[in-house]
């Protein structure tokens, strides 16, 4: 399609950040407010970078679809590749496909739902600690939950204290990380300054004690259910099967894509949930027609469309994931302009999930607007909290019967009343978190 000269319509920005300010001090306003007034593709400048904000369902669909192969994953991704290494969230081309080729049947739906029981008993435990009128960060507390989920399933590590040792070994490389993030003029991650260093040291502990339960896991007599046993096993069309360091890429990734998403998702559900009685009324209401008490196993999860809306819902107001990108590697063309080989083009989950023009009211959390089939009535790229195209999350389904579970199981013995003082912010980082937790009290049902 022959392209119109220029660029899409965007705002002004400075001679060497470009729009880079706006962006920092506002994110997730200042991506709606570019998309509400430039319309379907707009452009600015990140520094250097030319970036595209794609606002349009069927433009999204185009980079994530139809032309997605001429895209690779943005520079922000990329920057994690110290500790996800060449997993599936950060590998491209050949080698990301045989990946995701080898680790796709570990993700089928019936193998997937033979999660549902140690979801369901990790919860217990963690309900059986808890006390009416108990303060609580909710987040931080389904974080707990989510990682303990995450490393049962995918190690089959139930020992609180090899999970210390992965979450503490882990925090400090990520706290090392972000700190670099942050410095404006760094030094490539080879030269050996004591930032650095300190960062390929808290990157080694943090393999070591990965590929220690790598170890354990490949000496298992009997393979496990966990993740790990069936990547362990899992074999090529030649035969060749992942090595110790593609196993260790893609249980980080796993690990890291996984836990803290669906963490924020529940987390975000239950403040919504407190703001809105009306919808937490009804929810329990189906939750006691429908389980009476029972923690919900898979075949429950049929008759609990009010729970589903209210996870989807949610998902529309706080997407955890509420930014994605790709940058091109040819030139392209996309709503009529020319992307040029390295631009980026974003897409966000925040300004979609606002459109008022699909979702009336947006700001509104309503449940009910999933009931009649809105699902199925909406463009394919005006909803997408797990992306979408070939490199659509993995996790979905291990993500959604996870929530509604915990949702279901958590809130037919408590529920939660925020704090009166409590202030609630986003923190858009890489995922939507929330700036200041969000502390609450439980109380019985
Ligand atoms: C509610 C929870 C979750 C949300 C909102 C979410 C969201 C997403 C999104 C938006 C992407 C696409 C990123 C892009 O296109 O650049 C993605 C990819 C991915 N997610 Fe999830 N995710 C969730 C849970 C999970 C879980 C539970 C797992 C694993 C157990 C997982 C593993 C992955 C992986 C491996 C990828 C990369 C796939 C590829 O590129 O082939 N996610 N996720």
């Amino acid at each position: 399609m022959p392209t119109k000269p220029g660029l899409p319509p965007g705002p002004s920005g400075t001679l060497i950040g470009g729009n880079l300010r706006q962006f920092a001090t506002r994110r997730l306003g200042f991506f709606l407010d570019v998309a509400r007034e430039y319309g379907p593709l707009s452009s600015f400048r990140f520094g250097p970078r030319r970036v595209f904000l794609a606002a349009d369902p069927g433009l999204i669909e185009q980079v994530l679809v139809t032309d997605a192969k001429h895209y690779v994953k943005h520079f922000g991704a990329r920057a994690y590749k110290p500790v996800l290494g060449n997993g599936l969230v950060t590998s491209e081309g050949a080698f990301w496909l045989r990946q995701r080729r080898l680790s796709q049947p570990a993700f089928l739906k019936n193998r997937v739902l033979s999660y549902a029981p140690v979801m369901g008993e990790l919860t217990r435990q963690m309900l059986a600690g808890w006390r009416p009128g108990q303060a609580i960060d909710i987040h931080y507390a389904f974080s707990e939950l989510t990682s303990a989920i995450a490393l049962k399933t995918l190690f089959d590590l139930d020992d609180p204290g090899d999970r210390e040792r992965f979450t503490e070994t882990l925090r400090l490389a990520f706290d090392l990380m972000s700190e670099r993030f942050r410095v404006l003029f760094k030094l490539p991650n080879w030269v050996p300054t004591p930032a650095n260093r300190r960062l390929k040291r808290a990157v080694a502990d943090l393999f070591a004690v990965v590929d220690g339960f790598i170890a354990q896991g490949r000496n298992r007599k009997e393979p496990g259910d966990d993740l790990l046993s069936r990547l362990v096993s899992a074999q090529d069309d030649d035969g060749t099967r992942m090595t110790d360091r593609q196993l260790r890429d893609e249980m980080m990734t796993l690990y890291l894509a996984g836990h803290e998403t669906t963490a924020l998702t529940l987390s975000w559900t239950w403040l919504l949930l407190a703001q809105h009685p009306e919808a937490e009324a009804k929810l329990v209401d189906e939750w006691r027609r429908v389980l009476g008490g029972r923690t919900p196993t898979p075949d429950d999860l049929p008759n609990l469309p009010y729970t589903d809306a209210v996870i989807t819902e949610a998902m529309r107001v706080y997407p955890p994931v509420y930014l994605i990108g790709r940058e091109a590697t040819r030139d392209l063309e996309l709503g009529g302009y020319r992307v040029k080989k390295g631009y980026t083009v974003f897409m966000s989950q925040w300004v979609n999930h606002r459109d008022p023009a699909h979702f009336p009211d947006p700001e509104a959390f309503r449940p009910e607007r999933w009931l009649d089939g809105l699902a199925k009535r909406l463009p394919k790229y005006a909803y997408y909290p797990f992306g979408g195209g070939q490199r659509v999350c993995i996790g979905n389904t291990f993500a959604l019967m996870e929530a509604a579970i915990i949702l279901a199981a958590v809130g037919q013995r408590y529920r939660f009343t925020l704090d009166p003082g409590a202030v609630i912010d986003v923190n858009p980082q890489i995922t939507l978190l929330p700036k200041y937790g969000i502390p609450a009290t439980l109380a019985l049902r």
